[in-house]
């Protein structure tokens, strides 16, 4: 993809419009203090580090580095493959302290004025920002008052004038940034360097993330781990209200208030390696194929030698979980599905009423919830805004809130009563696929939990489901092993202007899965329908050539819905729709209908999503690439939406 034509130079540029129509919100951040003295440059660090941020926002991306002649800055709208052009065009003077930004923008264009980071103090301050200031008005109108003019139409150039100012009140870095974050409202991680304070990075958050990665005569921060994992695996967790100062030699970590606070230290458990493509044609095709790992890996270690589920995370005392009489699980996008999927198994196995809810609904509509409610709030990225504010609200109802995440010391575990952690590795591309089926599992190992502890399954029946879910991985190495014919089917039919996707039971939030894969992919329109809805409505946009994917469940005799659904594909055959069907090996009752059968390997009801969704991700990412689309980075999304 072309880089946009420059829209400012090297050097922040001053704007007339004062309307601010570019909120900051994901982004991804990093930063770099060196001693020098293994030559590592700070430059080589950061754009390392955006590279495995770039999942973050991909519209602009910037750095600041400081030099023996000031800060230099450069930034660029467009890919990170703009501003490393620029960079590579016109190389920086060497530097071991430097900052870097990646941009994924709410409202209005991106442009270069807008990119990050955002220069002050004549020059001598520059800040990079993730999250929105929501206060930024009145600061601008105060900052305005005093004279200061603004180069962009964002809101994060306030906090990097008020840092300046406040710098030049204290004469120190980490104080001015607590008076700059005492200051502010919304959601901030903030990073700042001073030309006049060498071989520091000052960094604050509230409601966005920041980590630091701790090496040997150098310091790293991040949004997450993934900016630092090439240098080091170990990991300082930063809590809310915080702000930290890195030197080549010290982390200092203080609350807002200046009160020195103890960040929670932690080993990364995976490499550089697991965030590299390796060999796979993107991140999405590399992810698709290590599902087999991520369910292994989230089952791993559950069970004590007697078979009994053990699940040591959920440290909650039993007694509340005995005293459940309401499960409400909530999620946005992909993690939403993988709630309504578990809410099958949940329902049947513990026999508790169990909602499914998308977190921004739940969060506004006076939810029926008190102490006895057990809200599963599912997140990969755990910093979805959506969800934690979801999450908080919860607990301010009183009820106790289990997170099922994939990602360690990030928002929502910590602010939520227990964590069940998925371990599906990093996910970079930014439709979710192995952290979905890891979602999924780890929603059954939760739902046998409690069945386990109240007594609503035996014992033996919670070991004879394990057994069967510790075969998934094996089966949806299968169905990955023998997808040729959907790969082909993926590329006859990329001019396709609408697909359609059928399901019943469980294999209807599969269905709204495989649709939403499609339209964040491919841009085709794309809808999931409950396959009994059908007649009520949806079969009226059948017509002939129509491609409707079918999710079929067992055959006849094992589950009762297979004849049913059976009937909806003749419905939509005698219509002229292209059929294809997602169906167990063996199952021949659906060849007369089906223009196209793709077979799954044989799985018990509620455990079989895991692998029939596999074939509908593969012809999502397939169809992507063959429209020589982005596969990693579709146009308009952000891996975590870190604004409400
Ligand atoms: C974004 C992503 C989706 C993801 C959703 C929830 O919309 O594009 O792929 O499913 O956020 O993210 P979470 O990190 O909370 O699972």
């Amino acid at each position: 993809m072309p880089c946009p034509g420059p829209t400012g130079g090297s050097v922040a540029t001053e704007r007339t419009s004062d309307t601010v129509d570019t909120l900051e919100s994901m982004c991804g951040i990093v930063g770099f203090v060196g001693s020098g003295s293994s030559g590592t440059q700070a430059l080589d660090v950061v754009l390392d580090g955006l590279r495995r941020l770039e999942y973050r926002g991909y519209d602009s991306a910037g750095v600041a580095l400081q030099t023996a002649q000031g800060l230099v800055l450069e930034k660029r709208s467009g890919k990170l493959g703009c501003l490393e052009s620029a960079l590579a065009d016109d190389p920086p003077p060497p530097a071991t302290t430097g900052i870097g930004h990646t941009r994924w923008a709410t409202h209005g264009g991106p442009t270069d004025a807008n990119a990050h980071p955002h220069l002050a103090g004549e020059g001598r301050v520059a800040v990079i920002h993730n999250g929105i200031i929501e206060n930024f008005a009145e600061l601008k109108a105060e900052l305005v008052a005093e004279g200061v003019s603004f180069a962009s139409q964002t809101d994060t150039e306030v906090a990097a004038h008020l840092l300046a100012r406040a710098f030049t009140g204290t004469g120190d870095l980490g104080e001015a940034m607590r008076v700059v974050a005492r200051r502010l409202e919304g959601a901030f991680t903030l990073l700042g360097v001073h030309a006049d304070v060498p071989d520091t990075i000052v960094g604050a958050r509230r409601n966005s993330p920041l980590v630091v990665g701790l090496g040997d005569g150098e310091n790293f921060l991040g949004s997450d781990v993934a900016a630092f994992i090439g240098h080091t695996r170990q990991a300082l967790e930063l809590g809310q209200d915080q702000v930290v100062v890195i030197t080549p030699h010290g982390v200092e970590v203080t609350d807002f208030a200046g009160v020195p606070v103890e960040g929670r230290r932690y080993v990364v458990d995976w490499d550089a390696a697991a965030a590299e493509k390796g060999g796979f044609p993107s991140f999405m095709a590399k992810e698709i194929n290590e599902q087999p790992h991520a369910v292994a890996d989230t089952l791993l270690g559950r069970t004590d030698p007697a078979g009994r589920l053990l699940l040591d995370e959920v440290r909650m005392d039993e007694s509340v979980l005995r005293a459940v009489d309401k499960i409400v699980i909530i999620a946005c996008g992909t993690a939403a599905y993988a709630g309504m999927v578990a809410r099958y198994a949940i329902e049947h196995w513990c026999r508790i009423p169990c909602e499914v809810e998308l977190a921004h609904e739940f969060r506004y509509r006076d939810p029926v919830v008190d102490g006895r409610t057990l809200v599963v709030a599912i997140s990969q990225s755990g910093e979805t805004m959506d969800t934690i504010m979801a999450v908080r609200h919860a607990r301010e109802l009183g009820a106790r809130v289990v997170a099922i995440c994939n990602t360690h010391g990030s928002t929502i575990p910590r602010e939520s009563d227990a964590a069940l952690y998925t371990h599906a590795g990093p996910e970079i591309a930014v439709a979710s696929t192995k952290a979905f089926l890891a979602q999924i599992t780890a929603c059954y190992l939760l739902g046998l939990y409690l069945a386990q502890l109240r007594g609503t399954k035996a014992q033996a029946e919670i070991r004879e489901i394990l057994t069967q879910l510790q075969a998934m991985p094996d089966k949806i190495q299968k169905v990955l092993d023998g997808l040729g014919q959907v790969r082909q089917m993926a590329r006859w039919m990329a001019d396709s202007r609408s697909v359609l996707f059928l399901g019943r039971h469980v294999g209807y939030p599969v269905a709204m899965e495989g649709a939403l894969k499609l339209k964040e992919l491919a841009y085709i329109h794309a809808e999931g329908f409950a396959a009994g809805e059908l007649k009520h409505g949806p079969i009226a946009l059948i017509e002939p050539g129509q491609p409707v994917f079918v999710v079929v469940p067992s055959p006849k005799g094992r589950d009762p819905l297979h004849s049913k659904v059976v009937s909806n594909i003749q419905e939509i055959n005698a219509r002229g729709a292209r059929t294809i069907v997602i169906a167990e090996e063996g199952d021949t009752d659906v060849v007369p209908y089906a223009s196209d059968v793709i077979h799954v390997p044989a799985a018990p009801t509620l455990l079989a999503p895991l692998v029939t969704v596999v074939p509908l991700q593969v012809f999502a990412c397939e169809l992507a690439a063959a429209k020589g689309l982005d596969v990693d980075q579709p146009r308009n999304l952000a891996k975590s939406v870190t604004v409400e």
